[in-house]
């Protein structure tokens, strides 16, 4: 069987845009090819490298979302990255074979380094983003990495530092290909891009009071102000909720906003209705398994020791093929 592996970078708990890109698609492939899915606590650190203290917490409420939306350790590995340490010492190896400009020219690098602001504070770890990527991917031979736009820079990466190892080496690395899932792209309530840190985002974990408040603050059609004003669904970002969480309404929600018929209040709690029913049990599980946090944690030290027999067979071959053992 294929493999597949992939990473969430545990920066705090997840929210309705992984659901709908990433975890979704990872219900999919567990089913599909023999699939590893990580918490990437290491990649966290590249940015947040002052506030170590919430990084436990975070790896824990992430475990919690993977487990609540249906991944199943009865099928795909579950682990931690930094319960891997085979992934850092290949990340070493691997650092003193990347030529500097591969990673320098690296474009979703320089965006995180612009988007953060992170100027000269910008981390020597941070540069090296890519090149733990690879190993994380290439330390268990996998064929495919289901990634968004954004990590294609990476992977690219990883596909030229693979050749380059066999290459000066031996032949031991495979060149993954990205299985690019062209999934709705959820807005955050303000329209922009739905992130933590713009605190415009709808967390799985969040009540469904919560979820509505959210929804009810969420920006539409500016044209649109009275409820008989006819309104245009294209540019309005609750309508691109409805036509990810309300599929079967979607239509009369176009026809009726178009013809001045629902005005954006009644719009908006059907919506939230409609988000709280999907998540519902989803939040449900997630409400039991936070009762049995030693469960959790259990089943990820579980999937850390199969991973970790895996990547240390590979780190072992690394290392002869380079003349160190
Ligand atoms: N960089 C990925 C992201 O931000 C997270 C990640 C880390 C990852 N290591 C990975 C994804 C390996 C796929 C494979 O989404
Ligand atoms: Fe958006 Fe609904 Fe208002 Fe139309 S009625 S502008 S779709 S919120």
């Amino acid at each position: 069987m294929e493999r597949v592996v992939s990473g969430i970078r545990a920066t705090g708990q997840l929210h309705i845009g992984h659901l709908v890109g990433v975890l979704q698609n990872y219900l999919k492939l567990q089913e599909e090819y023999q699939s590893f899915f990580f918490i990437a606590d290491l990649h966290a650190l590249t940015t947040n490298y002052e506030h170590t203290e919430i990084l436990k917490g975070n790896r824990v409420e992430v475990m919690l979302d993977m487990l609540s939306v249906g991944l199943d350790p009865q099928k795909c590995t579950l682990f931690v990255q930094s319960e891997v340490p085979e992934h850092t010492y290949l990340h070493l190896l691997l650092s003193m074979i990347v030529p500097l400009p591969w990673v320098e020219r690296n474009t979703t690098v320089k965006e995180m380094i612009r988007d953060l602001d992170l100027k000269e504070n910008a981390s020597y770890g941070l540069l090296g983003y890519p090149i733990l990527m690879t190993t994380d991917i290439i330390i268990y031979k996998a064929h495919y990495v289901p990634v968004g736009k954004d990590q294609l820079p990476h992977l690219e990466i990883a596909r030229e530092i693979v050749r380059r190892f066999n290459g000066l080496y031996g032949e031991l690395f495979v060149e993954p290909h990205a299985l690019l899932t062209e999934f709705p792209n959820v807005p955050g309530v303000d329209g922009r891009k739905m992130s933590k840190s713009l605190d415009n985002d709808i967390k799985i974990a969040d009540s469904e009071e919560l979820t509505k408040i959210r929804i009810m603050s969420a920006v539409t059609d500016p044209e649109k102000v009275r409820l008989h004003d006819k309104g245009h669904p294209s540019v309005c970002t609750v309508f691109k909720y409805h036509l990810i969480f309300n599929r079967s309404e979607v239509d009369a929600i176009k026809s009726d906003c178009e013809d001045g018929e629902i005005g954006c209040v009644a719009c908006k709690k059907q919506l939230a209705e409609k988000v709280n029913e999907r998540m519902r049990p989803i939040r449900e599980k997630r409400e039991r398994l936070s009762h049995e946090k030693d469960k959790v944690i259990d089943i990820f030290d579980e999937g850390s020791k199969k991973a970790r027999k895996i990547a240390g067979q590979t780190l072992e071959k690394a290392l002869n093929l380079m003349k160190l053992k």
